[in-house]
């Protein structure tokens, strides 16, 4: 059977820094909450659509591999903050791209988009219906995010980046995962607003409010995480002293740390970015798996860890093991367009938007759909 190895990958951070100072500007909050409770500093604000984001960390990660667009077969956007329902983000970026020989779809796990995706991406590579697939976890955040909230304001930040899965002979790339979904536990994080459902939402179109219990999902993220580790690792015959390096989501360092903790996995072997990026959702893991292999901290062969956890809530773990490159093949020039404007000036300019409409006080008081139950 063949393998999907990782042969390219690429990141595209937008250049504006909000930080924690920033945020108290306009919130009751400060530095030392935020850093003591997240382990956030700063995160990015996007002055570009979603697509572009994700078209720029790609084609670095084509460059990376030594691929033309045109080889690909397949290009898997992971992300739930797409710009439009229809057309899918994914054949925005083939157009960019030029990939015109490529299948193009959309994944949304929320904060998982990108590892599910990888899940999909590799399965297709391995029974050979694509040789070679591009996946993507990029998120735009900050147009979405109730900016008067200060429970998720602080949390979240704008990036993308991506993969390249090539068809090998060799055991590469995924090894196995495991996959699961506390559905019981969806409404601790809606976006209400965020979707096609506004009239019985308690939103006027283009208003967003966010349902969101940190605790719940706090605790949840720690069990998930940890037990989907331990599925994981048991599917592949891998014991927690094996791994390399765990590459986690990081919604709060707090929650990797328990992880951690739980699976016996030093904090020494795990990789951090929430300091510098908070949570970008779909494109935390792989802007973190590109700054491990930039920081030379993914060595020749390595077995990685990768525990993610999202909105759902989804869960998962998926345990990798790298080639022997860990260096890009080539380096692209793709740049995003130059950005006059601060991350301050663009929330700013968000949260006027958003305040003309009123939304905060309309959806304190919303109506919710009855839910049917078919299953205890
Ligand atoms: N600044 C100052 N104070 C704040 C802030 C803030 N930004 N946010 C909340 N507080 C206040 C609360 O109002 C509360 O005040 P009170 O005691 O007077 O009521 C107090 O701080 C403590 O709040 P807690 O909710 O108990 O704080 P906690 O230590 O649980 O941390 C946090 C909150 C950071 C949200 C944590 O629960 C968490 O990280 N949860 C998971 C979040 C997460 O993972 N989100 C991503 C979801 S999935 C995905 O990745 C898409």
């Amino acid at each position: 059977m063949s393998h999907a190895a990782i042969t390219g990958w690429g990141k595209c951070l937008p250049p504006a820094v909000l930080s924690n100072a920033d945020l108290a500007t306009f919130l009751d909050t400060s530095d030392e909450w935020i850093l003591s409770r997240t382990g956030m500093r700063e995160r990015r604000i996007s002055h570009v659509p979603a697509i572009d984001m994700a078209a720029v960390a790609s084609a670095r990660a084509l460059a990376c591999a030594g691929l033309d667009s045109k080889d690909l077969d397949l290009i898997v956007y992971g992300s739930c903050s797409s710009d439009e329902q229809v057309p899918n983000s994914a054949s925005g970026v083939q157009v960019l791209l030029g990939a015109r020989n490529a299948g193009a779809m959309d994944i949304n796990t929320a904060c998982t988009s990108f590892l599910y995706g990888l899940s999909a991406a590799s399965a297709m590579v391995r029974s050979g219906v694509v040789r070679n697939a591009l996946v993507i976890g990029v998120e735009l955040i900050s147009p979405y995010m109730d900016w008067e909230n200060r429970n998720v304001s602080v949390l979240f930040g704008d990036g993308a980046a991506a993969v390249i899965l090539q068809s090998s002979e060799s055991e590469l790339g995924v090894l196995g995962e495991h996959l699961g979904c506390f559905a019981d536990a969806r409404q601790t994080l809606r976006v209400r607003g965020m979707g096609c459902s506004y009239a019985n939402q308690g939103v006027q179109y283009g208003d967003t409010l966010w349902d969101f219990d940190g605790q719940e999902i706090f605790r949840r993220a720690v069990k998930g995480m940890a037990q989907a580790t331990e599925k994981a690792l048991a599917r592949c015959g891998i014991t927690t002293d094996q791994i390399d390096l765990m590459v986690p989501h990081q919604a709060n360092l707090r929650i990797i740390e328990s992880v951690a903790k739980y699976a016996g996995i030093p904090m020494s072997k795990v990789f951090l970015t929430v300091e510098r990026y908070g949570n970008m959702s779909a494109a935390t893991v792989p802007v973190a798996l590109v700054e491990a292999l930039e920081a030379g901290r993914v060595k020749p062969g390595a077995t990685i860890l990768m525990p993610g956890f999202g909105g759902g809530l989804t869960v998962c773990s998926h345990v990798v093991r790298w080639g022997d490159r860990v260096t890009p093949l080539g380096l692209s020039p793709a740049e995003l367009a130059p950005n006059a404007r601060t991350a301050l000036e663009m929330v700013n300019d968000i949260r006027a938007r958003r305040s003309a409409h009123g939304a905060s006080e309309r959806g304190l008081m919303a109506p919710r759909f009855a839910e049917t139950r078919l299953a205890d």
